[in-house]
Order: C-alpha cells, then sequence, then structure tokens
C-alpha cells in the first residue's frame, strides 16, 4: 500500500485579515499535495483557523463583536482567499467546531485524571500577540523574549501540565529523529531552548480575565489555554477519540508546515503533549522563514503588509504562485518587493516559458498543419535537450523529498532556458523554408516533448495554467501522469494541437518604486543579470576542522558546517592559513556548486578569498555573529 501524506498549516488567527505570510504557508501546503496527489499517495491537507484566546477576544472588543463573530466573519476571508489561490485543502478546521472542542475536553480530562495536569499558583508574564506564558528569568529587557513586545504581568491559580519532566526524554527524542525538525538549523535552535530548561506550562485561564476559550472539564472557573488547544487540531480533525480507523489511517502527520514564529510551541509544547497522551510523534515540523517588506518585519503600524488578494487580482493567480515558491529559499527569510515579482514573472514566465511556447506553436500551425510532426534521428543537440530536460524531472523529484521546492523550480527554470537555446542553435524558421520537413520536425517535436514534461512539472504550482499550456500541446489529459514526466517521446506524434493563448503576457510595475529610479542601463558587456548572480548560493559556514591534504602542500581540508549540515571542502589555502586557524572561524562558501575531487579529494562546495597572485590570498569571513547557512547576497 501506498504510503499516505498528511500535511498541516497553521491554523491561523482570526483577528485579523489573511497576508502573504499566511498565503505562503498554505500554497506550500497546496503545492506538495498536489504533488502527491500526482503520485497517487493517499492525501490529506488540513488547513483552519484559531478562533479562541486572548488575541482574538481583543480583535473582538475593538470592532464592537463578540468573539464569535468576529471569528465569523474573518473566516470569510481565509476562506475566500483559499478559493482566490486556488488552494486545495482537504478538510477546514475552526477550533470553534464542536468535533474539536469535544476531542480538548477529553485530553484534558484524561490528562488531569492521571495527574499530568495539576493546580498551582502563578506568578509570571504573558505575551498577547505570541499568546504565550513567561517566567521573570526568560523576559529579555522585560519584553517578551521571543517578539520583543509588552509582556503583562499575571497572578493568579491555574493549572498546569507537567511539561517539565519531559525535558530528557525530548531532548533524546530529538537527536535520535534528526529529520523530527527540520531544516537542520532549528532542530538546534529547539535544543539549545531546551538546555536552557523546561518549566511546567501553564495551561488554564480564569474565566473572570478571559472567558473566550474552551471550558476545563473539571473546573468550569476556567478556559484552556490557547495553544492547548489548538494543537490539538492537527489530531481532532483527523478523528482522534473520535474514529479510530481514520486517525490511524493518517496519524502521524507527515509534515507540520509552519513558520519559524511558532517553532517552540510546535517542537516542545506539542511533542511532550502527545507524549502524555501517548500519541506517536509527527514525522517532521519544517519551519520556513519569514516574509519579508524591504528587508522589514510586515506589520501594520508600518503599513507594508502585503495582501495577497491584492496581487492575485493584478498579476494572475499562478504567478503569485509561482513567485512565492521560487523566491523564497525554502528554510530562509525572503524579501517581497513588487519590483522582484515582476522580474521574475517577465524572465522566466513571459519570455523564456511564454516565448518557448509561441515559437513552437506557431510554427506547428504555419508548417506542420496543427499536427504535432514526428520525430526523425535525435542528433546531438536533441540528445543533449532531452538530457537537460529529464535533468530537471530528477531535479523536481528530488527537490519535493527535500523540501527545496524553490530549487526544483529553478532547475525546470533552466530546462526551458536549454529549449530557447536550442531552438537558437537549431533554427527552426530558417529549417522551416527547406524543402525536406523532416529536420524542422524534429526540432519542433523535440521542443513540444519539452514542453510538455515542464509543464507537468510546473503543474502543482501552476495548475491553471500548466492545465492551459497542456491543452494547447493537444495533450489529452490535462493533469500530468508523473511517470511520463521521466520519460522522452511520450507526446504522440500527429497530435492536433489546440488553440494559441498568449499565456503570461508581459506585465509592467503599475506603481514605480518610490526610492530607485527607473532609467534605462547602457547594454554593457560582461555584465550579469541579477537572476543570474542569484543562481549562486552564497552561505556562511563555520569551520569545525581542518587538516592537511598528504602529498599536497596547498590543500587544506576543512569540515564545515552549514546551517547544521556538515560538509567537506578542499581549499587551496595551506599556504596562508593553518589548520589550528581555521578552526572556528566563520567564512562564505558557494554551497550549490557541483562537488569535484582535488586531488582525489572529495570538495562539496568553495570558499571564497581575495587572492592576488601567489603569495597573497585572505579569507572572506563574516563581520559580527549570524548562524551558518546564512544567505550571502
Ligand atoms: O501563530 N512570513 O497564527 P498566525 C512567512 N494561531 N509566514 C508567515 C508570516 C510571514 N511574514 N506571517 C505569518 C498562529 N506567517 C497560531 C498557530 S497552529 C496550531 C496555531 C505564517 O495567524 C506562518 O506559517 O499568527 C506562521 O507560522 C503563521 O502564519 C502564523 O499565523
Ligand atoms: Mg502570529
Amino acid at each position: 500500500m501506498k504510503k499516505s501524506f498528511y500535511v498541516t498549516t497553521p491554523i491561523y488567527y482570526v483577528n485579523d485579515k489573511p497576508h502573504i505570510g499566511h498565503a505562503y504557508t498554505t500554497l506550500l501546503a497546496d503545492v506538495l499535495a498536489r504533488y502527491h496527489r500526482l503520485l497517487g499517495d493517499p492525501t490529506l491537507f488540513l488547513t483552519g483557523t484559531d478562533e479562541h484566546g486572548q488575541k482574538v477576544q481583543r480583535a473582538a472588543d475593538r470592532a464592537g463583536v463578540t468573539p464569535q463573530e468576529q471569528a465569523d466573519t474573518t473566516v470569510v476571508r481565509f476562506q475566500e482567499l483559499w478559493k482566490k489561490l486556488g488552494i486545495t485543502h482537504d478538510d477546514f478546521i475552526r477550533t470553534t467546531e464542536p468535533r474539536h472542542a469535544r476531542v480538548v475536553q477529553r485530553i484534558l480530562q484524561d490528562l488531569y485524571d492521571r495527574d499530568e495536569i495539576y493546580r498551582s499558583e502563578y506568578d509570571g508574564w504573558y505575551c498577547v500577540p505570541c499568546e504565550r506564558f513567561f517566567m521573570e528569568k526568560d523576559l529579555r529587557e522585560n519584553t517578551c523574549p521571543e517578539c520583543g513586545r509588552a509582556v503583562e504581568h499575571i497572578t493568579e491559580s491555574n493549572y498546569f501540565f507537567r511539561m517539565g519532566k519531559y525535558q530528557d526524554w525530548l531532548v533524546r527524542y530529538i537527536q535520535e529523529h534528526p529529520t523530527f525538525i527540520q531544516p537542520d538549523f532549528r532542530r538546534n535552535e529547539t535544543l539549545g531552548f531546551l538546555r536552557r530548561g523546561l518549566n511546567d506550562l501553564c495551561i488554564s485561564r480564569p474565566k473572570t480575565r478571559l472567558a473566550w476559550g474552551i471550558e476545563l472539564p473539571f473546573d468550569s472557573d476556567y478556559v484552556t489555554y490557547v495553544w492547548f488547544d489548538a494543537l490539538v487540531n492537527y489530531i481532532s480533525a483527523i478523528g482522534y477519540l473520535a474514529d479510530d480507523a481514520r486517525f490511524r489511517q493518517w496519524w502521524p502527520a507527515t509534515y507540520h508546515l509552519i513558520g519559524k514564529d511558532i517553532l517552540t510551541t510546535h517542537t516542545v509544547y506539542w511533542p511532550t503533549m502527545l507524549k502524555a497522551m501517548g500519541v506517536a510523534m509527527p514525522e517532521t515540523v519544517f519551519a520556513h522563514g519569514w516574509w519579508l517588506v524591504e528587508e522589514s518585519k510586515m506589520s501594520k503600524s508600518l503599513g507594508n503588509v502585503v495582501n495577497p488578494m491584492e496581487m492575485a487580482d493584478r498579476y494572475g493567480v499562478d504567478a503569485f504562485r509561482y513567485f512565492l515558491m521560487a523566491e523564497m529559499t525554502l528554510g530562509q527569510d525572503a524579501n517581497f518587493s513588487e519590483e522582484s515579482f515582476v522580474r521574475r514573472y517577465n524572465t522566466y514566465l513571459a519570455n523564456d516559458l511564454g516565448n518557448l511556447l509561441s515559437r513552437v506553436m506557431k510554427l506547428v500551425a504555419s508548417h506542420c498543419g496543427g499536427r504535432v510532426p514526428a520525430p526523425g534521428q535525435p542528433g546531438p543537440d536533441e540528445e543533449h535537450l532531452r538530457d537537460a530536460t529529464l535533468a530537471a524531472s530528477a531535479a523536481m523529484e528530488k527537490a519535493v523529498n527535500d523540501m527545496r521546492l524553490d530549487v526544483g523550480l529553478a532547475e525546470v527554470a533552466g530546462a526551458v532556458r536549454e529549449a530557447n537555446r536550442y531552438l537558437e542553435r537549431r533554427q527552426p524558421w530558417t529549417l522551416a523554408k527547406q524543402a525536406d520537413a523532416g529536420p524542422l520536425g524534429t526540432v519542433l517535436y523535440s521542443a513540444a516533448e519539452s514542453l510538455r514534461i515542464v509543464s507537468g512539472l510546473l503543474y502543482p504550482t501552476m495548475p491553471a495554467k500548466m492545465t492551459a499550456l497542456r491543452q494547447t500541446l493537444g495533450l489529452s489529459q490535462t493533469k500530468p501522469d508523473m511517470a511520463e514526466l521521466k520519460a522522452w517521446g511520450k507526446l504522440p506524434p500527429g497530435t492536433a494541437v489546440g488553440e494559441m493563448t498568449a499565456l503570461f503576457p508581459r506585465v509592467k510595475l503599475e506603481r514605480e518604486p518610490e526610492t530607485k529610479q527607473t532609467r534605462k542601463e547602457p547594454e554593457m558587456e560582461g555584465v550579469v543579470e541579477f537572476s543570474d548572480f542569484k543562481k549562486l548560493d552564497l552561505r556562511t559556514a563555520r569551520v569545525l576542522a581542518a587538516d592537511k591534504v598528504e602529498g599536497a602542500d596547498k590543500l587544506l581540508r576543512l569540515q564545515v558546517e552549514i546551517g547544521g549540515e556538515t560538509r567537506q571542502i578542499v581549499a587551496g589555502i595551506a599556504r596562508h592559513y593553518s589548520p589550528e586557524q581555521m578552526a572556528g572561524r566563520t567564512i562564505v562558501v558557494v554551497v550549490n556548486l557541483k562537488p569535484a575531487k582535488i586531488r582525489g579529494v572529495e570538495s562539496n562546495g568553495m570558499l571564497l578569498a581575495a587572492v592576488a597572485g601567489e603569495d597573497m590570498l585572505r579569507l572572506v569571513t563574516i563581520d559580527g555573529d549570524i548562524p551558518s547557512g546564512t544567505r550571502v547576497q
């Protein structure tokens, strides 16, 4: 039987309307879910809304409505956005639904009965934006250690979950299950948090201070803490304590996708709760980075919140989906700007992909009677195009498994560029003037075949546009068959092609960027596009150890840590740095360089240094403290 794929997003607070951060996590889950459905894996994609707690209560107070009314109006904005963006979630859970609240109460009662929950006095601090409790010692300069905002002092009698006793177990679990927290450097963050000591968790609020929550089944003067309620959605939605067969079919979740802001709740509170309940751990909690705007956090007060509805309206849903997936290096922060959106759109979608399609289709229409021609014997150019296309297909498969969709999409973009280069080399428009139709047929067939595969690879990201592209190619199946994306020559010659449409008309930036002048740069020799520069993945790396390579007096072999991953790099720096000088330094490494063997030693990446002839070499290092694996750009 095929392994089932269960993917979740955070359930979003209904205190405010959705922005691109929410859209991103949900889109990522959608692309993964669509991909797995195409593979034929039983797939469940869950999203929803987190409707209790102080944040929602306060938003309701400000709006002069009840919290339930606040939830009922805001949930619609999420649901409408998901509809607009083509999100294919299988279920949408709201924490105010009885199917959820019932399960939360049963869990609470059970934990209370087994003394996993006890009553005690609480004297501490609360951060409303994070909905988190903190001890005095945990505060940073009297503010929330997570978000830096003001905290409120609370002294009251409350109920506590015995989380602290699971500290050692959790540390061991995390260490023994390296895929549990991803990317690797986030695992180190959680381990760092755990090393500072783990307290019991306050899990109640007296109704006299906050009534908007799920009532404790053993004390009706209290409601439960919003995170103790919210996290349970991942299991209440799939039948925990209600439908065993269904629960067993889907649990453990394959991925909990989250933003880095809620790492602690998902990798400390949630696993200890599950452990106390006797439920298996989810396979992977994957935390992605932040979308920033002009390098700073989006916030209402800065007025820089990007509205996903507006972007989709302006540039099209699929272009927006593509941009978000391609632009963010999974795990790292990314910067959102309309300028880079337009640049990426025009380069990859309008120019490269759109052009390829229209070049091929025009010639098929005018010279082949609107039918895919039969190919002749492939020559080296055809073989090269086939290899490049199939390599992109393999890369996409790997990228999905490694949670590096951005890398997969970049590989596909590379294959499209290859196909355009192929046309330029083979000049079908000149071949079209020859009497012999053979060579033209070969070229058009090969380019169309490469489009068939590309359209399948991009389908989960741009379902509507790729459906249109596939119809244009005359493919009877608009949904790709994944196996056919790994094989060349599946497009049947003689297929009648469909109507040609402009898939990605070029766009202009609607509002000129305010800070930068737009002047036309003269064409310069040797100048590269920013998009070319972006292909180099430069990262900070911490040197763990170094030693000399025997028989090569210029070489050092370095073991470096790059965001939790350890790599070996060989560098010609032995005359300038000793192994001892290297250990502990933070350097800059090109991480996406093809691995090579240098004097028989595997080198996986290249470090940067300033070099002046044989005698002078100085390493590029980092000014100040920053985690390894940080992007250098
Ligand atoms: O935390 N960049 O809900 P929330 C990227 N209800 N992603 C972002 C983002 C940004 N700038 N801003 C938000 C909650 N997100 C809880 C979750 S789960 C049991 C309960 C995304 O409405 C990202 O996924 O504050 C982040 O984790 C989530 O929205 C937080 O949404
Ligand atoms: Mg938040």
